[in-house]
C-alpha cells in the first residue's frame, strides 16, 4: 500500500537515481571518502525496498559511471568491492521478493572479481517476475549511444538494415536494455542540478527531482516525498495543458467504456 502522500494512481512506471555525496557526506564527517560510499549502500537497501513495496516495476540506479574511472584506485576498488559484497549478499533477498537484478554499461572494462558477481547475479535472478533492478555500471550516455549507433552501422553494413528507414523506435532498440521503459522520474541525490552522462537518450520526457539529501542520509520519506512531487506535475510531452486533459479524460472514459 502507498503511504498517504502517494496516489496509487500515477505512480512511475520507472525511476532512476544518480546517487550523489557519498564523499561529501563523508568529508563532513571527517572521515574518508570510501566510509561515504560504505554508508551508502544501507541507502540503496532502503530505497530498493521502498520501491518493491511501492511495486513499481524498474529502478536503475547510476552506480559508477565511465567518468568514474578516473578517481584514484583505491577509491575505485572500494566501490567495485561494495559492489561485489551487495550483490553476493542481496541475491537471496532479490529471489525471496521475486527480483530480477540487471546491469547496463560496458562491462568488460570490470575487474574479473566484479564481473563474475555481475553475472552471478543476472543468471540467479534471471527469470523473477516482479520488477527490474537495474545498475548502470561502467555507465555513461555517450557511450551508449555510440555502442547503438556502432551495432545499427554494422547492421547496415550487413544489410539488414536500410539506413533511409533508420527511426526513433530502431535506435532505441540498439540501446543496452531496449525492453526497459524510459525513465518517468529522474531523481538525483547531493544538492547537484545535472545529469553527468547518465541515459542522455533515455531521459528525453523524464521528470528531474532534485535533492539536497547526501546519498548515505536518502532514505524511504526522502524518496516518497519525491514520488509524490512527481504526482503533482502534469506531463505535457511537447502539448498544451488543455489538449493533455481532454487526452486524459478520453482515456479515463475509454478506460470507463471498456469496464462497463
Ligand atoms: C556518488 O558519490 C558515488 C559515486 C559517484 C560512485 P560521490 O562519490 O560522487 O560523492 P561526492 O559527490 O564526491 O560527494
Ligand atoms: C555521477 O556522480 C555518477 C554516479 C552517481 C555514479 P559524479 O559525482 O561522478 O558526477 P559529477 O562528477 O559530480 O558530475
Ligand atoms: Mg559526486
Amino acid at each position: 500500500m502507498p503511504p498517504a502522500a502517494i496516489s496509487p494512481n500515477r505512480l512511475p512506471r520507472h525511476v532512476a537515481i544518480i546517487m550523489d555525496g557519498n564523499g561529501r557526506w563523508a568529508e563532513a564527517r571527517g572521515l574518508e571518502r570510501n566510509r561515504g560510499h560504505l554508508a551508502g549502500v544501507d541507502s540503496v537497501k532502503e530505497v530498493v525496498r521502498c520501491v518493491q513495496d511501492l511495486g513499481l516495476e524498474y529502478l536503475t540506479l547510476y552506480a559508477f559511471s565511465s567518468e568514474n574511472w578516473n578517481r584514484p584506485d583505491a577509491e575505485v576498488s572500494e566501490l567495485m568491492r561494495l559492489l561485489e559484497v551487495y550483490l553476493e549478499e542481496n541475491i537471496a533477498e532479490a529471489q525471496e521478493r521475486g527480483v530480477r537484478l540487471r546491469v547496463m554499461g560496458r562491462l568488460d572494462s570490470l575487474p574479473a572479481s566484479t564481473r563474475s558477481a555481475v553475472d552471478r547475479a543476472v543468471d540467479a535472478t534471471r527469470d523473477n517476475p516482479n520488477g527490474d533492478l537495474i545498475f548502470a555500471l561502467s555507465y555513461g550516455g555517450r557511450g551508449e549511444i555510440v555502442d547503438a549507433a556502432r551495432r545499427l552501422m554494422l547492421a547496415a553494413e550487413a544489410g539488414r538494415l536500410d539506413p533511409e528507414l533508420l527511426d526513433e523506435e530502431t535506435f532505441a532498440a540498439h540501446l543496452y536494455l531496449p525492453d526497459v521503459p524510459d525513465p518517468d522520474l529522474l531523481i538525483r541525490t547531493g544538492n547537484e542540478c545535472r545529469v553527468s552522462n547518465f541515459l542522455l537518450w533515455q531521459i528525453a520526457y523524464a521528470e528531474i527531482y532534485t535533492s539536497p539529501v547526501m546519498w548515505p542520509d536518502f532514505r524511504r520519506e526522502h524518496l516518497e516525498v519525491a514520488i509524490g512531487d512527481y504526482q503533482s506535475r502534469e506531463r505535457r510531452f511537447g502539448m498544451t495543458s488543455a489538449q493533455v486533459e481532454t487526452v486524459s479524460e478520453t482515456v479515463s472514459e475509454a478506460g470507463r467504456g471498456s469496464r462497463a
